[in-house]
């Protein structure tokens, strides 16, 4: 399906995250033929930082070249570029915004939707909410939030209470891109819609399951944004507990927002609080030297903890979750781990070649993905020795891309539509805050690792008596 015609407001275009993916996903989105026969994107920031229209396109195109999948050029981008323009915004004074608002309304004629995409750090929303509110833009809008939704229960609490007197909770959309990735998606479809899988996706079979999203690259010069957040507030209560809901939420009835979220919640509910004993942060050397980072830094860069969901499908199997900058290699994989059969009838040399390695599934959600399923064999020859082996399902071999949008693509099309499914909602992200709130309280000290390493060596213990998935040669 394709959008009603829509005026879309970046709040925060100049920012980071406008440049790596808002601006070259709507440049996708209207490329793949995906956005509405009429829409206008206005950019919008502080008067301070603020650019007029030819300075903002200048801005996209260079956002563009630098992260789209296409080059901007031709008659495509000259179109685009032709539906952008800029309006500044402060809270005393919105006034361009407005103007520029109105004036795209007109060009587009009718009563086209209105969409606020909030790409500001979670200390500047609730402001620039009240700002749209007091403004006038908010009536009949709707409104993407970023994540961290707020930086802890208080603070997300009263951002939901101040958008909540703003825009009702029907509009308001706090976007995770980890859920709009197509192999998220599909962890629904493996789990549900296949019986080989569906009876064993539970504490019987399972021993342990790994969320694992570790990645190359540092902080890239985010210090302003990095300094105040930290790994585990931008990766893991955001990103990773959102895919945990996914692996262990209970079938939901249907697959519309309120069922899907629901059984999502469900699982948050579930979660025990957060043990600091079970967590490691760790810091990598260097990361003191960037700079605008405080030379005596406590935020952590690599966050890694075990969870446990108390409930009847997952009571006592353990959930760890990692991820961190400047590591090795960057990689997004789920690893459910199987109970191993009583392997008794086989010979010490037979077991002892199968190295400790049992049934495991690994779901690789780089874009595309690879779904593998590791599972012992007998090796050729006249002894029983059991050996690993694998069956691999690779998306890139089995489909083209063509069709394929990247998480914010997917997103932003589902907000414009009015899909709720793939966002989040105001009780579950309270709910996770409450689950964080013992190690927000009392955060172990951070550890030192080597970048370019896989973090600091408390990691391994962390996760006794299994062993990460990752680094997969060991
Ligand atoms: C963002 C985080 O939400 O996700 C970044 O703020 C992180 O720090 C990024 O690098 C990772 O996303 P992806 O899709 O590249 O794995």
């Amino acid at each position: 399906p394709t959008p009603d015609d829509h005026v879309i407001v970046i709040s925060g275009a100049t920012g980071d995250l406008a440049r790596r993916k808002l601006l070259p996903g709507l440049y996708h989105l209207a490329r793949a033929g995906l956005l509405p026969g009429h829409y206008r994107i206005i950019g919008s920031a502080p008067a301070a930082v603020a650019l007029n229209d030819d300075a903002f396109r200048a801005h996209a195109h260079e956002a563009v070249a630098e992260f789209g999948r296409t080059k901007p050029e031709g008659r495509e981008w000259r179109e685009f570029e032709s539906r952008l323009t800029f309006g500044a915004a402060d809270p005393e004074d919105p006034g361009p915004l407005i103007a520029a608002v109105r004036e795209a309304e007109r060009a587009i004629g009718g009563t086209p939707g209105l969409l606020h995409h909030l790409a500001v750090p979670p200390q500047a929303c609730a402001s620039v909410v009240r700002m749209l509110g007091a403004a006038g833009l908010a009536q009949d809008a709707r409104v993407i939030v970023e994540k961290p939704f707020g930086t802890d229960l208080a603070s997300a609490r009263a951002l939901n209470q101040a958008i909540h007197t703003v825009f009702d909770e029907s509009r308001v959309f706090r976007i995770d891109h980890f859920l709009g990735k197509e192999s998220v998606d599909n962890i629904l479809a493996l789990r549900f819609a296949n019986g080989l899988l569906e009876p064993v996706w539970n504490r019987d079979h399972i021993s342990h399951v790994q969320i694992d999203v570790p990645e190359h690259i540092d902080i890239q010069g985010r210090a302003h944004f990095f300094e105040g957040t930290g790994t585990f507030r931008d990766m893991i209560v955001t990103h990773l507990f959102q895919l945990l809901g996914f692996i262990a939420m209970e079938p939901p009835a249907t697959l519309d927002a309120n069922s899907l979220r629901a059984e999502k919640d469900k699982v948050f509910q579930s979660l025990r609080p957060l043990d600091p004993a079970r967590v490691v942060r760790g810091q990598y050397a260097g990361y003191r030297d960037e700079p605008g980072v405080d030379p005596a830094s406590d935020t952590e860069t690599l966050a890694a903890l075990r969870l446990e969901i108390d409930n009847w499908r997952w009571a006592g199997v353990p959930f760890y979750l990692r991820s961190g900058k400047a590591l090795a290699e960057s990689r997004h994989v789920i690893t459910l781990g199987f109970r191993e059969p009583p392997l008794r009838m086989f010979p010490l040399a037979a077991r002892e070649s199968a190295d400790g390695r049992h049934n495991e599934l690994v779901i690789d959600f780089d874009d595309p993905g690879t779904i593998t399923a590791r599972f012992l064999v007998k090796q050729p020859g006249p002894d029983m020795r059991l050996t690993q082996a694998e069956m691999v399902f690779d998306y890139a071999g089995s489909f083209t891309q063509d069709h394929a949008l990247e998480g914010y693509e997917r997103l932003i099309l589902d907000a414009m539509l009015g899909d709720q499914s793939l966002f989040t909602d105001a009780a579950g992200i309270e709910r996770l805050w409450e689950v964080a709130a013992p190690l927000l309280q009392s955060p172990p000290p951070v550890e030192p690792y080597a970048p370019g390493s896989w973090g600091p060596d408390s990691l391994r213990h962390l996760i006794r008596p299994h062993r990460w998935h990752l680094p997969e040669a060991s």
